[in-house]
């Protein structure tokens, strides 16, 4: 199985350097309008760059639809907020149960979804949940990596449940993120899909690469769905006006290396910016008003600008590996449609 470059990984490492020294937040809540009206949907909401994002959302009147795969921990995240946020006249409405490690629980988050959102025009959605494993520990219910299951398959199967409420000629705001992470410099060396078998069913853990390079491939695969998504619905999408982008929310101390170990974690504590700054760069690719239908695909660096993926990957999103990648993943997915 090849792997990347020595140069890449080095590339790598100075794109991950240059997050964690990333330029100021290019746009603050003081800056979002109003959201009276609006409603959002955000994963992995519970904790870290999530919970801020849901935070900053209710702050300026959201209606916020939060799907969590424990549904006690989105609860109690969602009452933190809203003791926090007394004022807020929009909603958060918690939709739990949402595994991507079990792809039959996707459908009835759903469901959950269209009741919670009714008639309300449906303006954003963040697909920020992610896992990032320390090791290579892990197969979801139906044989795939955890981490491919958990980043991407999910996180499209889902967008297949909301695609006909989202749809929808109903409003100006439309936009749509998947939450990527520099880390994608660390995938396989074609765009970074090991695209025999990306999901690794039937190969035992320890013939798998490292867990690195399959969370990079992951991340990889968000930059591509940005705008694999864009490409399938294209008619569509530019009649609403709907800008679809991945983003890299930064190096940030959040619940992600959890499972790291007590040194890596004191690390990243004394050296990396809290979850908040991982929400600018979201909220910056769901709201920010420069951004247009000519920037759909785009990656948005931390705290907040355009910048070019890895090489490939950026030629990737112009010559149909985007679509590739689309439909592979739909393959795998339809079986829970
Ligand atoms: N923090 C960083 O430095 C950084 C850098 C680059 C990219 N990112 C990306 O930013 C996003 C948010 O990460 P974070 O730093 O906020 O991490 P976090 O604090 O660990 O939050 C991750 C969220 O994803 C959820 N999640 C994990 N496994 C899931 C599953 N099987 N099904 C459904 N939801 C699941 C978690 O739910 P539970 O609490 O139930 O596990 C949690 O709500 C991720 O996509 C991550 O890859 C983060």
């Amino acid at each position: 199985m090849s792997s990347i470059s020595f140069k890449s990984r080095v590339k790598g490492i100075a794109e991950i350097y240059r997050a964690v020294v990333a330029n100021k937040p290019a746009y603050l809540p003081e800056d979002y309008p109003d959201l009276t009206n609006k409603t959002a949907i955000v994963t992995g909401a519970n904790t870290g760059i999530g919970w801020h994002v849901s935070k900053l959302l209710y702050e300026k009147n959201c209606h916020v639809i939060t799907v969590v795969r424990t549904e006690s921990k989105g609860l109690e995240a969602s009452e933190t907020i809203k003791k926090e946020i007394a004022s807020s006249k929009g909603s958060i409405t918690v939709v739990g149960g949402c595994d991507f490690l079990d792809l039959t629980t996707v459908k009835d988050a759903g469901d959950k979804i269209k009741a919670a959102l009714g008639d309300k025009p449906l303006n954003v959605v963040i697909h920020n949940a992610g896992l990032m494993a320390p090791k290579n520990q892990g197969t979801s219910k139906q044989g795939y990596e955890a981490m491919f299951s958990v980043n991407v398959l999910g996180p499209q199967l889902l967008q297949h449940f909301i695609d006909p409420l989202f749809l929808k000629k109903d409003d100006t705001l439309k936009r749509i993120v998947w939450v990527s992470s520099g880390a994608h410099f660390s995938g396989f060396p074609e765009c970074g899909i090991h695209w025999e078998n990306p999901t690794f069913e039937g190969i035992p853990l320890n013939e798998r690469p490292d867990n690195i390079t399959l969370y990079g491939q992951s991340k990889a695969a968000n930059i591509l769905q940005a705008k694999g998504w864009s490409t399938t619905h294209k008619v569509i999408v530019e009649n609403i006006g709907c800008v679809s982008v991945s983003c890299f929310p930064g190096i940030l101390k959040t619940e992600l290396m959890r499972e790291w170990g007590t040194s890596l974690n004191y690390l990243a504590s004394c050296l990396f910016k809290d979850g908040s700054y991982g929400a600018y760069t979201e909220l910056y690719a769901a709201l920010y008003p420069g951004l247009s239908i000519k920037d759909t695909g785009a990656y948005i660096f931390p705290f907040g600008e355009i910048h070019d993926p890895r090489e490939d990957l950026r030629i990737g999103l112009t010559d149909g590996t985007d679509l590739k990648l689309w439909d592979l993943v739909q393959e795998k997915i339809s079986p829970f449609f």
